[in-house]
């Protein structure tokens, strides 16, 4: 039994259950044919040998790799959730309410990355699956690197500009060497989306994309958002910091201002159910 969840440009996602089990489970394909490539194949080893070294309440589960004529698969936990950009897509303010509580986890998912030696490099609401429970798994390892120790730091050579431009840091766009910062970079962008519902940087083509987030300063936070409280507008626009050494250092920072409630100034309410926006539609009728 399965059936597609997502096919991206080069991997299929499948949930898939086997016939002789009862639970089901989640499956990254590169299938045979036109997209496969060495290296397409290379880079879902790749995240398999990431993911594997990866245990963390809100980093999926890795579980199992294999290939052969029938393409090369990951298997993963299956967690049955639209991507935390399908989820701004509907309206980020409606995700308000339970900010804090996603962002502690998203923070620290991404944190337990860097203490054991790997940059995301692709950190993006794309890439975090987050439920109704406020549970979060980060995704997606096929570009993350193990962060640069002693004379590789010093030495290190130009790195292929991968990634995606709307989150993109300025040393990753200039293909240097990445570490954390460059992850906290990226986590400032989608932190700054979910809080404004507005990305930091949008332009009609990708070169002044790039451009801007090389030399652009974004919107003043709180203008977009007036409930922000101010530190914690400032906090976001460190991480957006140009130069990383600009940048806090990791991103517990984040997560005990968060965890303290300095984030939003009054509480933000959950959205109306359906029915309770029906409701309300019928009263403001019966009123005019
Ligand atoms: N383990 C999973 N459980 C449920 N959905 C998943 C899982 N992994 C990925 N997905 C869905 O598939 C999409 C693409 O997965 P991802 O690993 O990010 O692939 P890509 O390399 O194409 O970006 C995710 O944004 C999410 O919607
Ligand atoms: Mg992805």
């Amino acid at each position: 039994m399965f059936h597609l969840i997502r096919a991206g440009a080069t991997f299929e996602i499948w949930a898939v259950r086997p016939l002789d089990k009862n639970e089901s489970f989640a499956m990254k394909w590169l299938p045979p044919g036109k997209k496969f490539t060495k290296q397409a194949s290379n880079d879902l080893k790749h995240e398999y040998t990431v993911g594997k070294s990866l245990v963390h309440r809100s980093i999926i589960e890795t579980l199992d790799f294999g290939t052969g004529k029938d393409g090369t698969y990951l298997t993963m936990e299956l967690f049955k959730t639209p991507n935390l950009k399908q989820q701004i897509n509907e309206g980020a303010e409606r995700l308000h309410f339970r900010l804090e509580k996603i962002l502690c986890e998203a923070a620290l998912s991404i944190q337990h990355m860097h203490k054991e030696g790997w940059t995301h490099r692709d950190i993006k609401p794309d890439n975090f699956l987050v439920n109704e429970e406020n549970e979060v798994r980060l995704i997606d390892f096929t570009i993350a690197r193990k962060i640069p120790k002693g004379l590789s730091k010093m030495f290190g050579g130009k790195a292929p500009v991968q990634g995606t431009y709307s989150y993109m840091s300025p040393e990753q766009i200039r293909g240097k060497e990445v570490d954390a910062r460059a992850d906290i970079y990226s986590f400032g962008c989608m932190v700054y989306e979910l809080m404004t519902g507005k990305l930091p940087f949008t332009a009609s083509s990708s070169a002044e994309l790039l451009n801007k987030h090389l030399k652009a300063r974004p919107h003043e936070i709180s203008v977009l958002q007036k409930n922000i409280q101010p530190d914690f507008g400032k906090l976001v626009h460190r991480m957006l910091a140009k130069d990383p050494a600009d940048r806090p250092e990791s991103l517990l920072e984040f997560y005990r201002e968060l965890k303290a409630g300095r984030c939003f100034h009054i509480k933000p309410k959950p959205p109306l159910t359906p029915e309770q926006e029906a409701e309300k539609k019928a009263a403001s009728e019966e009123e005019n």
